[in-house]
């Protein structure tokens, strides 16, 4: 009755097991996914967009993260619970990482973190992890980055895959735990797992990757409008709670609720 820990993620991919993980913003809702035995929940910045009203992951805080993050830790009992580092709490440099990171897991009490970049972000993570903090990196497509690079498809073309394969390797040599591959061509995802002995977390990147993670209000059907090709819902829940609205409404209207079995008398 532990959490899972890094290394049960690492002896997964040596028994070629593959696993899923959601993103979480709530404790009722981390609690569910918990109960369902989804090994890994992200706190994601994708809050900014599915959470908080945002119209992007740009403008997330570390206190939202942060805030969020203690919440979904209250809600479970096996999950790790990984928390996102917005965008600017870790850019400056390694330092800057590591007292963001240090507040996730101190007074939030993250099992983990996530931080986007390859290369570039090889200094941060090699002191998060000489420090005791176990960090996922993501590379491709990251939308922290969407003034410079736009929401498309990374690692098209053969230069552009061998520099997410030289990206992979750098988080790898700096000690990340696994790297999320979001939105690559799936032979090139395919690539970079074969060439890792660190977990592929793929999110649009094909069936190759070792593990697998989705949006919760996307594969959950809450999240309004179109969604990206590679999503796939596995409920309803924006028909389901609007209908409950609506229903609620009408019988308020209607008199029909309260009924008698709903009042003390
Ligand atoms: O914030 C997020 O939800 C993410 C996943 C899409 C990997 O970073
Ligand atoms: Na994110």
């Amino acid at each position: 009755n532990r959490r899972v820990t890094v290394r049960d993620l690492a002896l997964a991919k040596e028994r070629g097991e593959k696993w899923p993980m959601l993103t979480a913003y709530d404790a009722m809702t981390a609690s569910v996914f918990d109960e369902s035995g989804i090994p890994v929940l992200l706190v994601g910045d994708s809050m900014g967009n599915c959470h908080l009203g945002y119209e992007s992951t740009v403008p997330v805080t570390l206190d939202e993260v942060a805030m969020l993050t203690a919440a979904v830790v209250r809600g479970t009992r096996h999950s790790l619970v990984l928390a996102d580092l917005p965008f600017g709490s870790y850019q400056e440099g390694a330092v800057q990482a590591l007292r963001s990171a240090t507040r996730l897991v101190k007074e939030s009490g993250a099992g983990a973190v996530k931080l986007e970049g390859g290369e570039r972000s090889a200094d941060q993570i090699d002191l998060l992890v000489r420090s005791g903090i176990p960090v996922m990196a993501h590379v491709g497509l990251t939308p922290q980055s969407v003034h410079a690079m736009g929401y498309r498809v990374q690692g098209r073309g053969e230069e552009a895959a061998q520099q997410l394969l030289r990206d992979a390797k750098a988080v790898q040599d700096a000690g990340a735990f696994a790297v999320v591959l979001e939105l690559v061509p799936g032979q090139v995802a395919a690539e970079v797992t074969r060439s890792l002995h660190i977990p592929t977390v793929g999110i649009g990147a094909g069936p190759d990757c070792d593990a697998q993670v989705l949006v919760w209000t996307d594969m959950a059907g809450l999240t309004p409008g179109k969604l990206p090709r590679f999503v796939k819902r596995y409920a309803e829940l924006r028909s389901a709670l609007g209908e409950a609205a609506t229903a609620f409404a009408e019988d308020v209207a209607g008199g029909a609720y309260p009924g008698a079995e709903h009042t003390v008398s």
